[in-house]
């Protein structure tokens, strides 16, 4: 279950990859659903599983950090050189804020728009403000390009990882076997 000083642990690994797989599915979704006509009644069901999806994002998003507080993250391996490290700590520090800005404004567009934010027809999540067409406006701009870095980010700290799996493999920068 706990991260060790050489590997992840079953619950880092389960939401790593449990939120990338979410990730890209919300991005295909949010793609799809806004193609579709407004009149067409698939696109509010699409937009609620979507907005679903992305609650679950932001609830695995704290759970995430409230975790590597009880059980830190394994150290980066010495052998990466200095300019490395920084690489790699920055896109896993942009990834942090896009992993929770993206949802942020897709929260803030549905309630500033004056829209409910269902968890699945469970329940809904709390207002934390009432209707404003302007910051709705915002976050409508924001969200799709925040959606889009964040799997920019990702795509980047994806090939970091491919590349010193094929150029290293076994050796001490192939970090691949440690979140898998
Ligand atoms: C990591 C999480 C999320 C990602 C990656 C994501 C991604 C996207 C994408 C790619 C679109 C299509 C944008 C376009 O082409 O115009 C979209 C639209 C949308 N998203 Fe998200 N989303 C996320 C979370 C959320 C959340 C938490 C909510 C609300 C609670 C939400 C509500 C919406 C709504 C209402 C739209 C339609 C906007 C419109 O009609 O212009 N999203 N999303």
């Amino acid at each position: 279950m706990l991260n060790t000083a050489t590997r992840y642990g079953a619950i880092s690994r389960t939401l790593h990859w449990l939120m990338a797989l979410m990730i890209v599915a919300l991005v295909l979704l949010g793609l799809y659903m806004t193609d579709l006509p407004k009149a067409d009644p698939a696109r509010a069901q699409i937009v609620a599983l979507h907005k679903a999806f992305g609650v679950l994002v932001l609830m695995a998003w704290v759970l995430r950090l409230a975790w590597l507080r009880i059980s830190p993250a394994p150290r980066l391996p010495g052998e990466f050189s200095r300019p490395e490290r920084r690489l790699i700590k920055g896109l896993q520090g942009l990834l942090y804020a896009l992993m929770f800005l993206a949802p942020a404004a897709g929260y803030t567009l549905s309630v500033a728009g004056g829209h409910p934010v269902s968890v699945f027809g469970l329940f809904d999540l709390p207002r934390l403000f009432g209707a404003n067409h302007a910051l709705a406006h915002l976050a409508r701009a924001l969200h799709a390009p925040l959606a889009y870095a964040l799997v920019g980010v990702a795509a980047l700290h994806a090939m970091g990882a491919i590349k010193h799996r094929l150029r290293d493999r076994g050796g001490a920068t192939d970090v691949l076997p440690r979140m898998l």
